[in-house]
């Protein structure tokens, strides 16, 4: 065959390593992000989580315009023999140590080369693309190292931080290289004992937060202060409706690349929102961890499988939740509060795109969990669940007002 044919082919199948590395790292980061502990690492990972899913995005509609209608083929599988092994850290720094001192420094590197190499006329639609994905990989990547020496404070961290970083070269080796065209070996042992944490049944958080099971309790609306510092705790706390996502995004697998990529956004969206609370907080002179922080919501979460989490999440918890908004905002609006007005408007927004992805995911979901029951049976399970399980006074409210509108 020609050599430019060769080369062509070639580079396909780079691209469909790169761009099946980045959806699957947004599932492992998701498998993670109830795990990692320092609360400030955990936001900037529910940004990667999202964004790694648009890098893959672009490289799969890159892959569609290069006639690939199946990118995921032959090569998703090797990907997964990586990811899967980066998933057995043991701690939260050997993680980011694998995931981005290794497999970003890697396809970041992968990306250059291909910039350089590819024809610049004929292939120049890959090379936006991929610059992009450089972009967007180098800022993690900065982070990660700065992330890291505060992570790795002790002389035990680090030596663990050096043989975990060994290891995954290995792995990565192992499989041919970041875009697996190198010769292939066994894989390596992972070092002894290291055995898989996931799925995590609590949610960390570090050493500043009064950790507790329960939400704090609703004020009178008569409070104002009370109120507004209780409704702004509150969003902070949405922290849980990501960490319940990331762990939907690890747990669910074989699933349309659609899936992943709606449920990053959504995850996202919810770091967003923890993010607000947090912000609105600052601005009243209050740091997130003056106040309880609760991981209750997370925890009952995860008694259940992934099917009746996401549907709880969207049918039941977010769709019951415009009400209470809805007055906020109004309210918010009267006492010319116009932050806290937007911060509310913004959310409402979120949460609208929230329950449509419910609706359009939560069927998918029973076909793929084999739920032989109708959907309006899984609505009523999951609204029961609610109802004994939440720790949310909130959530709580919002169902016993549903169940005697019933
Ligand atoms: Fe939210
Ligand atoms: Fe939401």
């Amino acid at each position: 065959m020609a050599d430019f044919l060769d080369n062509a082919k070639l580079n396909i199948e780079r691209l469909k390593f790169f761009q099946a590395f980045e959806i699957q790292l947004t599932r492992l980061l998701g498998g993670w992000l109830p795990g990692v502990e320092r609360w400030e690492t955990k936001h900037e990972i529910g940004l990667h989580i999202f964004q790694n899913a648009e890098n893959s995005r672009d490289l799969r509609t890159r892959l569609w315009e290069l006639r690939v209608s199946n990118p995921d083929k032959d090569v998703e599988a090797e990907v997964l023999k990586t990811t899967n092994a980066l998933a057995l850290a043991q701690h939260d720094f050997e993680l980011l140590t694998g995931v981005y001192l290794v497999v970003k420094k890697q396809l970041i590197e992968a990306y250059q080369a291909y910039v350089k190499s590819t024809h610049g006329v004929y292939d120049y639609p890959s090379i936006p693309v991929l610059k992009r994905c450089i972009a967007t990989n180098t800022e993690q990547l900065e982070w990660a190292k700065r992330e890291l020496v505060l992570l790795t404070d002790s002389g035990e961290k680090k030596r663990k931080m050096q043989c975990w970083l060994r290891y995954t070269e290995e792995l990565v080796r192992a499989i041919g290289g970041i875009d697996g065209q190198g010769e292939k070996s066994d894989l390596p042992m992972p070092p002894p004992a290291y055995s898989l944490l996931l799925p995590f049944s609590e949610a960390k958080r570090d050493e500043r937060f009064k950790v507790q099971i329960m939400g704090m309790p609703m004020p009178e609306k008569s409070e104002r202060l009370e109120w507004l510092l209780w409704q702004f705790a509150n969003y902070a706390a949405e922290m849980q409706a990501a960490e319940t996502l990331a762990t939907v995004l690890w747990e669910t697998e074989g699933m349309p690349w659609e899936f992943y990529f709606d449920i990053a956004r959504h995850c996202w969206d919810e770091v967003r929102h923890s993010k607000l609370g947090e912000t609105r907080l600052a601005e009243l002179g209050y740091h997130v961890s003056d106040f309880p922080c609760s991981v209750g919501s997370y925890a009952w979460r995860q008694l259940f499988d992934p099917l009746i989490r996401y549907c709880a999440l969207t049918y039941i918890i977010e769709a019951g939740s415009f009400k209470l908004k809805h007055e906020s905002y109004q309210d918010y609006l009267v006492e010319g509060d116009t932050e806290s007005a937007q911060a509310i408007m913004f959310d409402i927004v979120d949460e609208t795109m929230h329950v449509r992805w419910g609706s359009k995911w939560v069927p998918e979901l029973m076909k793929h969990y084999d739920y032989g029951q109708t959907l309006e049976h899984l609505i009523e399970a999951c609204r029961d669940i609610v109802s004994s399980h939440s720790v949310a006074p909130a959530q709580r409210k919002a169902i016993e007002k549903e169940l005697a509108r019933a």
